[in-house]
Formats: C-alpha cells, structure tokens, sequence
C-alpha cells in the first residue's frame, strides 16, 4: 500500500509566485501534497537538478479549424495536443469556429465529434463569433457561456469574420450580462484593404508585401478603438497577439488607467521579422501571419511588456498550416499575399522559446514564466486553481524541465502535421523532459505514452477577469439619459 500514485522527488517547483524545493505527491490524477520526505509513491520521478513547473496552457491555437479563408488548418485535435504536450503544455483552448449562418450550438457540437475521440490532453474551447444574429447572441451565446464557454474570440478584420463597432459592442453587452471574456483580434480592416489594393494593383504581390499591408497605425488605431468600445461597456476585454509597440503603448494607458485591458504576445514578434517574409522565391509565406512579425525595435517592446506585465500571457496562436496547395498555397504556387493561408506554427517551442531567450537570457524570472505561460491564461479563462499551479487540489498537470538541455530545433523532431518549422536551425537551451497530465506521465524520455482520447473536456468557470469594474462612463448613466438602465449587469 502505497500514498501517493506517483511522487516527483528531489526538484525544485516554481509557481507564478514562489520558487521551493520539495517534493510533489500525486493521487487520483491530483496533487496531494507538497512536502519533504514524502511517503512511497507507486511510481516514482527522481527531478534531482529539475525544475517542477505547472504543465502550460495554451490559450491561444488554431486546431481542426477551418480558416476564413476555408483551408482546414493542418493539426487535427491528435497532432495537435501530441504536439503541445511534447512541449510542455498540458491544457489547450482552440477555437469552436462559427461560420456565418452557422447555429453556434451546432458548431460547438461538430468541435466535440472532432476533439472528443482525439485529444490527449484536457481541452476547452474559445468560441469564435462570425455572425451577431439575435438568435445566437439572444439565446445560443447566454446557453453556451453557462455551459462553459466562458470567452469568445471577435475579429476586427478578415471579410469573413469581421464585426463592426456596434456588433463589437453588442457583443460585450452580451459579455457582460451573461460573465465571459472577449477576445479581440485588433487591426484596422480598411487600413489593410487600402493598402492591399493599392499595392497588388502596382505588382506588390509577394509575400513581404503582407507585412506592408498590415501596417502598425492600423493595429495601433484598432486597438484604441477596441480600447474604448470596452471602456463604454465597462466590460474588460483581452487583446490577443500584439505585434507592435504602438498597440501596446495604447494598452498599457489603458492599464494605467484601471481599465481591465488584457494583452497577449506570442513567439513569432519576439523571434521573427518582416524580413522572414521576404525569404527566396514563396518561401517568404511561411511565415505570413496576422499581425505581421515587424523587426528588432518591436521585439524589444514586446519583451519589455512581457517583463513589466503589459503582456498576461504568451500564448503561440498556433495556425498550422503546410506549405503545399493544401495550406499556405491553397490559391496556386504563386498567390498574392492576401490569397496566402495566414499563421505560423508554434504550439510546441512556445515553452522552450520562452525560456531559453526569456528565463536564461534573464530577460523575465522563472515565475514571470510560470505566470505567462500557464497561471495567468487558466485564471482569464476561468480554469485556475484547476489547472495552471501547482497547489494542492489542483491537477496534476506538471512539466519536468532539465534547464541545462540543449536542443537545436528542427522540424523533424516536433509532433505537428505542418512539415515546418519557422525556428528551423535556432538552439535553445531549456526542455521539459517529462511532461505528466492529471497524474498521468504523457511524455517521458521521448515517448508518447497516452492514447487519443485520453484527455477530458473543460467547462470553464466564470473567469473573474471578466468582472467589470462597476465604473461607468458618465454618458452611460441611466437615470440623467436613459431613464432606465440600459447595460446589462
Ligand atoms: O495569422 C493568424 N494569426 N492566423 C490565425 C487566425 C488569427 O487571426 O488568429
Ligand atoms: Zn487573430
Ligand atoms: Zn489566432
């Protein structure tokens, strides 16, 4: 008879707050206890020079998604936890993508058939709203969010998927009533349009023209405008991956403000440029996603936002797509920039990315880590103290780090079904080598070691991020202009 399923001995844990050395004891899929000398456990990890880390979550990838451009991404729900789990993480949060007519419910249903006998690691989704209608935000979104669906991601841009101011609006009125969190995708669609107009009909039509389309001022501007749409509604709001300095700029005035302005940052502004996208012949598409990668100057700034807490979290925005005609180059061999399937992969180097350039350069502390790529992302999507710790009661959802591991990242050894990888060639120092799952060891000396399937579905609670802050704009006032109340509570 033993006390523990699985005791990990000897390592040093780290949280988003604390960093200890103790040892960690596991029953029925949680953690039990956090102490010295544990007793006996059935199976037993010796972390001896390990750091002990919350497993990842991954609030931000594409998976079995159908793009708006209508390419299906490369990563089924198998690839594509195989992959995160290999890296680190251990929860996922892709999209339930809407597509316009589409009944919500019917879309959350086809991600479950799809999800349900394939991942192997816990899941949830974000839901993406394409199409307001009165039936989905009068009756579908309220059911879903007291179902678990507490966030939802909008689109300032993309014809397929954009909503205007006053749909934004409708749906953080929505948001508020019923307690979710909105995500923006926060850039200027008739910036883009203009631009991309003008430069196809002059001959710009390749891949590094994208990132010209995609100017900063029409990320800066759309973010203030997304800013404000959230201070009218007093309802708090996440800006997901930040690209440049001037959308941050507008976030952080926000914060300082008190408004509750969340932000994302993912791997590709702080490792890749504009220059990436100007790569020989196509090749250049590969690394086309939305916001663009921009340059040195812009990945300077997001590391400061990620060391001074501008950035919650640090999220891949996996979009996984091969670079054949069933991906990047669904339009032909030699599309136009606006025709190429956008997003790069990142799902698996998230974790090793961040610490190697972050936590060993000694750009952010082994805490801020923990804090950006697990804590922070299960507490603004109502998953924590669940998943994203390690405390007792939480899952066991833990990653073994050797921090001293040097691995040269190729495509070869990663788990995704793209065929690529944008950090092709880069060494990084820093690898977790036993990544567990609710107690389960999923990943250990290379080997996958749970089945398709294994992994359980997330109702997320209410996340607390979502509160508003109870300060109303003076020309929302319902009594001096309304005589009524005309936001929900
Ligand atoms: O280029 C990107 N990021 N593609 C994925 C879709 C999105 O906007 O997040
Ligand atoms: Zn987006
Ligand atoms: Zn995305």
């Amino acid at each position: 008879m033993t006390d523990f399923d699985l005791v990990i001995r000897n390592g040093t844990v780290a949280t988003a707050a604390d960093t200890f050395a103790c040892d960690v004891g596991v029953r029925d899929g949680r953690i039990a206890a956090l102490g010295e000398g544990l007793a006996a456990g059935g199976r037993e990890i010796d972390a001896t020079g390990m750091l002990v880390l919350p497993g990842g979550v991954e609030g931000h990838c594409h998976i079995e998604q159908l793009s708006s451009f209508g390419v299906m991404s490369a990563d089924d729900f198998h690839s594509g936890s195989v992959s995160a789990v290999f890296g680190g993480t251990t929860t996922i949060i892709p999209f339930a993508a809407q597509q316009k007519g589409e009944s919500l419910r019917r879309t959350v249903e086809d991600y479950h058939a799809c999800a349900g006998p394939k991942a192997v690691i816990d899941y949830g989704y974000h839901l993406i709203i394409s199409d307001p209608s009165e039936q989905v935000m009068g009756q579908e979104l309220p059911a879903l969010i007291r179902d678990g669906f507490t966030s939802f991601k909008v689109y300032m841009t993309y014809d397929a998927m954009r909503l205007d101011d006053y749909q934004m609006l409708e749906v953080l009125a929505a948001a508020r009533r019923e307690g979710a969190l909105v995500m923006v995708h926060a850039e200027n669609h008739d910036m883009i349009r203009w631009l991309s107009e003008k430069l196809i009909d002059g001959g710009n039509w390749q891949p590094k023209y994208h990132a010209v389309s995609h100017s900063r001022a029409g990320e800066g501007e759309a973010a203030h405008r997304a800013i404000q749409l959230s201070r009218l509604m007093d309802q708090p709001m996440l800006i997901v991956h930040v690209s440049t300095e001037q959308a941050m700029d507008e976030i952080r005035r926000a914060q300082d403000q008190g408004l509750k302005i969340y932000a994302e940052t993912c791997p590709q502004y702080l490792f890749l440029t504009a220059q990436d996208l100007d790569r020989d012949g196509m090749d250049g598409a590969m690394f086309c996603c939305s916001p663009p990668p921009r340059d040195a100057a812009a990945q300077e700034a997001m590391w400061r936002g990620l060391a001074n807490g501008t950035f919650a979290i640090f999220s891949s925005d996996h979009a996984p797509y091969r670079f054949d005609d069933s991906g990047k180059l669904h339009a032909g061999p030699e599309p136009t920039f606006k025709q190429i399937a956008n997003g790069v992969p990142g799902i698996e180097l998230r974790l090793p990315l961040l610490f190697s350039e972050g936590v060993g350069k000694g750009r952010i502390d082994l805490n801020r880590f923990v804090a950006l790529t697990a804590t922070n992302a299960a507490k603004l999507y109502g998953l924590h103290p669940r998943k994203g710790t390690i405390a007792i009661g939480s899952d066991a959802d833990i990653a073994i780090w050797d921090p001293e591991r040097e691995v040269t990242v190729s495509h070869s050894m990663l788990h995704d079904n793209v065929g690529y990888t944008p950090y092709e060639g880069r060494t990084v120092k820093g690898w977790p080598v036993t990544v567990i799952s609710r107690g389960r060891v999923a990943v250990m000396e290379g080997e996958l070691q749970v089945a398709a399937g294994s992994g359980e579905f997330l109702g997320r609670d209410f996340p607390e991020a979502a509160r508003p802050l109870g300060r109303l704009e003076p020309e929302m006032d319902p009594a001096r202009n309304f005589g009524a109340e005309i936001l929900p509570r």
